[in-house]
């Protein structure tokens, strides 16, 4: 089917370029959309037609609300993978099975690929790439990280000239809004979470965001472009919210600061002769309410990224959603869609300039926020500052709260670190455990100032 009969392009590329789409649900839905609602602005853009070609969904007997030309709906994707004259294939189905499978056919049968998938990318990403530079055909996915904010694009082309310094992010929607809610109302994390669930934030099963593993996802992205090296999602160190409390929303504001879920890359340069290492994180961090990522609120994204020529960049926007996400989808298509006029592909190839050690998190180094419940007696400040000191950790400040739900005879400390080493502070928590005066380690933060 053919969207519009715009003319022939001004390169005298004949005829429109042909998609597959593989998924018609919250993205797919969007994409179908736009390539039908704009077909004629996107075919100017283009200089010929996009044709939606075929459609591939699970169920055939779902009600859409999206209406596709008679007969392109199929639950078969051989009508997609095997239509030679399919030029790319548009992959918004999830999933890395058969979801994977299903791009290297066509990527192997000479088709350009199109995906919104994050899974997919972050863990066989570097395989698809390689796959696509040897059949000579392109894979986009802008769409995988941010939904409509513009990264991939940013990081592979914009900041080329850069050596990265460091990335801090707030990539996660829902825990967003989730994180905003305990800042703005006061509650606690399962009510701030029924809320989010009740206005379709967040799935039934969360898990998958508030353990931050949808964060690792979209950080193995964006580091593995940022410092042109591999990153595996399962490397990244990872903390998720279900921890926080309303008391911590509480301190963290007497003590200027915010707490958002950042994902975080930072380079190291280490001695003469040895490699630069990548820090990889990602947990919930207490920010200065003065930094940019700090007014980042509800379910708005952000990457702050710092390059050594250009400084300080912000890309701020909807990280999620059926029209932010295929307005990427699009972009990438109408790039593909500009390169087969061109001739070429692979204009831009994923760049690998080294194996860059990931910094193990014993190693890292940070400053602390630490919330304690404790023997309401002499000497017990002292002990602590021992137990910090013994481990080579100096205290930047210390709060004792007279707090009305205290448990009888303890009283609440909020402790703030100076920099310190990830091994010495676990080793003071040891020995906070083996210490009577210590009733309990409520909860303990790493701040940054990005
Ligand atoms: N939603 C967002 O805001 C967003 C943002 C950024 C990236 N993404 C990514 O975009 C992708 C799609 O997300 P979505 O939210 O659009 O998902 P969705 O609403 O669940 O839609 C998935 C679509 O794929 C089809 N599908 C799934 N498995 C299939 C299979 N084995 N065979 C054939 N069709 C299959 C489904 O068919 P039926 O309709 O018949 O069930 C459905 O149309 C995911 O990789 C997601 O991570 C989503």
């Amino acid at each position: 089917m053919t969207i519009t009969s715009a003319p022939r392009s001004s390169a005298g590329h004949a005829g429109s370029v042909r998609i597959g789409l593989l998924g018609l649900g919250t993205v797919g839905g969007g994409v179908a959309r736009l390539l039908l609602e704009r077909g004629e602005a996107i075919a100017r853009e283009v200089g010929r037609p996009i044709e939606l070609r075929r459609v591939v969904v699970r169920d055939l007997t779902k009600a859409r609300d999206v209406s596709v030309p008679d007969g392109i709906l199929t639950d078969d994707p051989a009508n997609i993978l095997d239509d030679p004259e399919i030029d790319i294939v548009v992959e918004v189905m999830g999933g890395i099975h058969p979801t994977g499978d299903w791009l290297r056919q066509a990527i192997r049968a000479g088709k350009h690929v199109v995906t919104a998938n994050k899974d997919l990318v972050a863990t066989e990403g570097a395989e698809l790439l390689r796959l696509a530079a040897s059949h000579g055909v392109d894979i986009a996915y802008e769409a995988s990280v941010g939904g409509g904010i513009p990264l991939i694009g940013v990081f592979r082309q914009d900041l080329a000239a850069n050596e990265v310094q460091s990335l801090h992010a707030i990539i996660n929607g829902t825990t967003n809004y989730i994180l905003t809610r305990m800042a703005q109302d006061g509650a606690d994390y399962a009510p701030a979470l029924a809320e989010a669930q009740a206005l379709g934030y967040a799935e039934s099963d969360p898990t998958n965001d508030v353990e931050a593993i949808d964060a690792t996802y979209k950080l193995a992205i964006l580091a593995s472009l940022a410092f042109r090296t591999h990153v595996p999602q399962p490397e990244i160190y990872r903390e998720g919210i279900t921890r926080l409390r309303a008391d911590d929303f509480r301190a963290a504001h007497d003590l200027g600061y915010v707490i958002k879920l950042v994902a975080m890359a930072r380079r190291h340069h280490r001695g003469l002769g040895e490699p630069d290492a990548i820090e990889v994180r990602v947990h919930p961090t207490l920010l200065p309410r003065d930094v940019l990522l700090a007014g980042v609120n509800g379910v708005y994204n952000a990457v702050h990224v710092k390059g050594d020529l250009v400084g300080d960049v912000l890309l701020y926007g909807r990280g999620a959603g059926s029209a932010p996400t295929s307005s990427a989808v699009v972009a990438d298509i109408i790039d593909i869609a500009l390169n087969l006029n061109a001739g070429i592909a692979n204009r831009v190839p994923f760049k690998v300039a080294g194996d860059l050690p990931r910094l193990p998190i014993a190693e890292v180094e940070t400053r602390y926020y630490v919330r304690l419940w404790v023997a309401d007696q002499p000497g017990v400040l002292a002990q602590i500052a021992q137990a910090f000191g013994d481990h080579g950790i100096s205290i930047a400040s210390c709060i004792q709260k007279e707090t009305s739900g205290a448990p009888e005879g303890s009283a609440e400390l909020v402790i703030v670190t100076h920099l310190a080493r990830e091994a010495g502070m676990r080793a003071a928590l040891d020995a906070f455990a083996r210490m009577g005066a210590v009733r309990e380690v409520a909860n303990v933060l790493r701040i940054e100032a990005p």
